[in-house]
C-alpha cells in the first residue's frame, strides 16, 4: 500500500522551468521583473486594487501590523484580537510590534466568532487579525461590519486562501490589508513567497520601500529606468529586507495559470470525502456564500491522537491544524479564555487533500478513518 501523505504540491515542471530559465538568460533573479509581473497577474486575477510580492506571509502579516501601527499611531501594548486557532507566524507578527494579541473563541468554521471578538473589545483595541481557516471565509461579512462600526482595523490572514471567493468576489478587499501564502504546500505553492494586498494606495507604495530597507528607489527600475543620478536614492526609515524575488515570482506565475483548476480539484476531492464520510464523521462547515480553496479538508475525532496513530499505522498521514496557541508557553497568559478553540485542538484532524489524490484514495483514508473511530 502506498503512503497517502497530507499535502504534496503539484509543479508543472516543464512549464515553471522555462518561465525561471527567462529569469537565468535575462540576468535578473532579485526584486522587480518577475515580481512586477507576477504582483499584476495577482491583481488582474483578483481584482484588488493593490498587491506587493513578498517572501513570505509572515513577512506580510508583520508589515500590515507595522504600517497600519504607523499610520495610525498605535502604541506599545495596544491590543489587536486575534485567533488562538492558527498557525503560530500569525500571533508572532503582533508581538513583533510589541502589540498584545488577545484570544477570542472561534465559531464552528473554526475562524474568529464575531460575537466573542466583540466581548474582548477595550478602549486599547486597535486590530482584529482574521485567518480564513483552511480557505474558508467564515462569519468574515460580520467582522468586517463590526470593525467598520467600533473604528477597528481588519487584517486577513489569507495564508489559505488563494482563490477563496465569497459570494463570487475574491476575498480580500473588504479588509485593510490581506495576507496571502505561496509557500511550498498551499494551493498556489512556490518555494517560500506570499503577497500582501492594501486596501489603501499609499500603503501599498509605503509597504514597497518598507520591504526593501527603506530604500526609496528600486534597484530594477533605477537599472531598467533612463533617470540621471540613479545612485541618489534617500533612504527614510530602517524597513526589512522583506520583498520576494524573481525565481519564486515566476513559480507563481505559472501556478496562477492553475490555481482555479487546482481549487475545483480540491472542491471535488471536498465532495467525495464529504458523500463518504456521511454523518458518520464530525466535519468542519464551509460558510454559507464562501467557494472555499479548500486548503484543508477538517474533521473532529476522538481520541484524536490515537486516531492519528491509528491512520499512520495504514500509512495514511493526515495533519493537525492547528494546536491551540495558548498551549504553548509564550500563549499561556490567554490558557482557558478560548474553551471552543481548546476543544477544536483536541479533535482536530486535516485529511490528505492533494492534487494527486484519487477517488480511490479518498476513499479509503474514509475508511480507515470510519473504521478506526468505530474501534476506539
Ligand atoms: C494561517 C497561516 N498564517 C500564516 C502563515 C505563514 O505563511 P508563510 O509560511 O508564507 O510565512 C501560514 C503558513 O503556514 C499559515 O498557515
Amino acid at each position: 500500500m502506498d503512503p497517502i501523505q497530507l499535502f504534496f504540491p503539484t509543479f508543472r515542471v516543464e512549464e515553471t522551468l522555462a518561465e525561471i530559465r527567462e529569469c537565468l538568460e535575462r540576468g535578473w533573479t532579485g526584486l522587480g521583473f518577475k515580481t512586477v509581473e507576477f504582483e499584476e497577474a495577482w491583481k488582474r486575477y483578483t481584482g484588488l486594487p493593490h498587491a506587493h510580492f513578498l517572501s513570505s506571509a509572515t513577512a506580510g502579516l508583520h508589515l500590515a501590523i507595522r504600517l497600519l501601527k504607523e499610520r495610525d499611531g498605535w502604541r506599545e501594548g495596544d491590543e489587536v484580537i486575534s485567533t488562538p486557532l492558527t498557525f503560530v507566524a500569525t500571533n508572532h507578527a503582533i508581538l513583533y510590534e510589541r502589540l498584545r494579541p488577545v484570544f477570542a473563541d472561534v465559531d464552528d468554521y473554526l475562524c474568529l466568532d464575531p460575537l466573542s471578538v466583540a466581548a474582548r473589545i477595550t478602549a486599547r483595541t486597535r486590530a482584529v487579525m482574521f485567518v480564513g481557516m483552511g480557505g474558508n471565509s467564515g462569519q468574515l461579512p460580520e467582522l468586517v461590519r463590526l470593525c467598520r462600526e467600533r473604528g477597528l482595523r481588519l487584517i486577513l490572514d489569507a495564508a489559505h486562501m488563494a482563490g477563496t471567493r465569497w459570494q463570487g468576489r475574491h476575498v480580500g478587499g473588504e479588509a485593510d490589508a490581506a495576507v496571502f501564502s505561496f509557500q511550498a504546500v498551499k494551493n498556489l505553492p512556490t518555494a517560500d513567497a506570499g503577497m500582501i494586498c492594501f486596501a489603501d494606495g499609499e500603503l501599498d507604495a509605503e509597504a514597497r520601500q518598507w520591504t526593501w530597507l527603506g530604500i526609496s528607489k528600486d534597484t530594477y527600475s533605477r537599472t531598467v529606468g533612463h533617470e540621471a543620478y540613479k545612485w541618489r536614492y534617500d533612504v527614510e526609515h530602517e524597513g526589512f529586507k522583506y520583498h520576494g524575488n524573481s525565481i519564486m515570482a515566476a513559480m507563481g506565475l505559472i501556478a496562477l495559470k492553475y490555481l482555479d483548476q487546482d481549487n475545483a480539484y480540491r472542491r471535488q476531492l471536498a465532495s467525495w470525502y464529504d458523500a463518504l464520510l456521511g454523518d458518520e464523521i464530525c466535519r468542519v462547515p464551509v460558510a454559507p456564500g464562501c467557494e472555499s480553496s479548500r486548503h484543508l479538508y477538517q474533521v473532529l475525532v476522538e481520541p484524536r491522537d490515537h486516531v492519528m496513530l491509528a491512520l499512520n499505522g495504514q500509512q495514511i498521514y493526515p495533519g493537525v491544524h492547528y494546536r491551540d496557541n495558548t498551549l504553548y508557553g509564550m500563549y499561556a497568559y490567554a490558557r482557558e479564555t478560548c474553551p471552543r478553540s481548546l476543544e477544536a485542538s483536541s479533535r482536530l484532524i486535516s485529511l490528505p487533500l492533494h492534487l494527486k489524490l484519487s477517488y480511490a484514495d479518498v476513499s479509503r483514508v474514509s475508511e480507515a478513518l470510519k473504521q478506526t473511530v468505530h474501534r476506539l
